[in-house]
């Protein structure tokens, strides 16, 4: 439709629409300009992993840069996973969990987690949910598309179901840290006993505004931390030298960016969720973080559009959306939700 010259206002892709910062572009031609354009250590340059380490009270051992939160997320199951090997996700779940896993040889085992209890998995659904071949718990907070934030309470007490199960190991996506309208505890934070076993993935893409940098890391114990720099060595070698120098700059500068714009998604997002839910037929919790609103389309289903085509799911309301005004959103079942 935008190549027939339709004006379509895309809400498919997870960026912020803010520029990256003047001084991370200084930084990063300051690198080139120095000659840092040459391979750089499979696991990181040490200033970038320093400089994580050091804000997360860890030694560089127990951090791994890699291109992008994504290419974590697949050097750790890649790493961590044999076949058949069961990941526990609450549902709804970021789009590319389900695949990552998957081609690690990994089994999803998704828990239905409804809009009334904020999205979240309760101690009770998790310890229903874990078998003897469970793996992982994979938690997202703040999360993609719900904006789910779990408090340190809420923490707290998935923390006790996981102290009796000693083999199973915890990761936690916080890419969207500093987009955060509550507050936010890391995984690591609220559960300090259990460091041993969990892995932190983070990175610049969201907090920064620096998508196309490709810079994602992960915090762990060090045994996880090499086995992902091992796939990674055979398969990307270290991340781009000018981004990382970029990423220092970003991490190390001046912070204030991160404070303006968050508040600027708070206000979109209230501005957002209000006008959806003044339509009887839409209604979304608020999201509590990130930038996206994940909002049920349920009580529309059945409804006949204004063309005579039917409602009759996420697609084709989607669809429908998307036809009538020009705004393309992912339907639910991206997420492992239909309605
Ligand atoms: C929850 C979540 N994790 C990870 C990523 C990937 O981040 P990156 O661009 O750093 O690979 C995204 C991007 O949309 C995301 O929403």
């Amino acid at each position: 439709m935008a190549a027939a010259g339709q004006d379509i206002i895309s809400l498919g892709t997870g960026e912020p629409d803010f520029p990256t910062p003047d001084h991370v572009c200084v930084a990063a031609t300051a690198a080139m300009a120095a000659g840092q354009t040459r391979y750089t250590p499979t696991a990181g340059t040490e200033d970038l992993r320093l400089a994580i380490a050091a804000d997360a009270g860890v030694k560089a051992q127990n951090v791994i840069i890699s291109t992008g939160a994504k290419q974590v997320l697949s050097n750790l199951f890649l790493a961590s996973l044999n076949s058949g090997d069961e990941v526990i996700c609450p549902t709804p779940f970021w789009t590319s969990y389900r695949d990552i896993i998957k081609f690690s040889g990994g089994c999803l085992v998704e828990v239905a987690c409804p809009s009334d209890q904020g999205f979240k998995i309760t101690p009770q659904q998790l310890e229903a949910a874990i078998t003897p071949a469970t793996r992982w718990l994979l938690l997202n907070t703040p999360s993609n598309p719900s904006g789910a934030i779990y408090s340190l309470g809420e923490l707290k007490v998935l923390a006790e179901v996981l102290r009796a199960h000693p083999d199973i190991w915890i990761a936690s996506d916080e890419i969207y840290e500093h987009i955060a309208y509550t507050p936010f505890t890391s995984v690591r934070t609220a559960m300090p006993d259990l460091v041993d076993r969990i892995v932190v993935i983070n990175g610049v893409s969201k907090a920064y505004s620096m998508t196309g940098w490709r810079i994602g890391w992960a915090i762990g114990p060090e045994p996880v931390i090499k086995a992902m720099s091992a796939v990674q060595g055979q398969s990307t070698s270290g991340t781009c030298s000018i981004s990382q120098a970029a990423a220092v700059a970003a991490l190390t500068g001046n912070q204030a960016l991160i404070t303006s714009r968050r508040a600027a998604f708070k206000s979109r997002r209230d501005r957002v969720v209000a006008s959806i839910n003044e339509n009887p037929l839409l209604e979304c919790i608020l999201p509590e973080g990130a930038f996206y609103v994940f909002v049920s389309c349920e009580k529309a289903l059945g409804q006949i559009a204004p063309g005579g085509s039917k409602i009759a799911d996420d697609m084709t309301f989607c669809a429908y959306v998307l036809e009538s005004v020009g705004l393309a959103l992912i339907p639910g079942r991206a997420f492992s939700r239909k309605t």
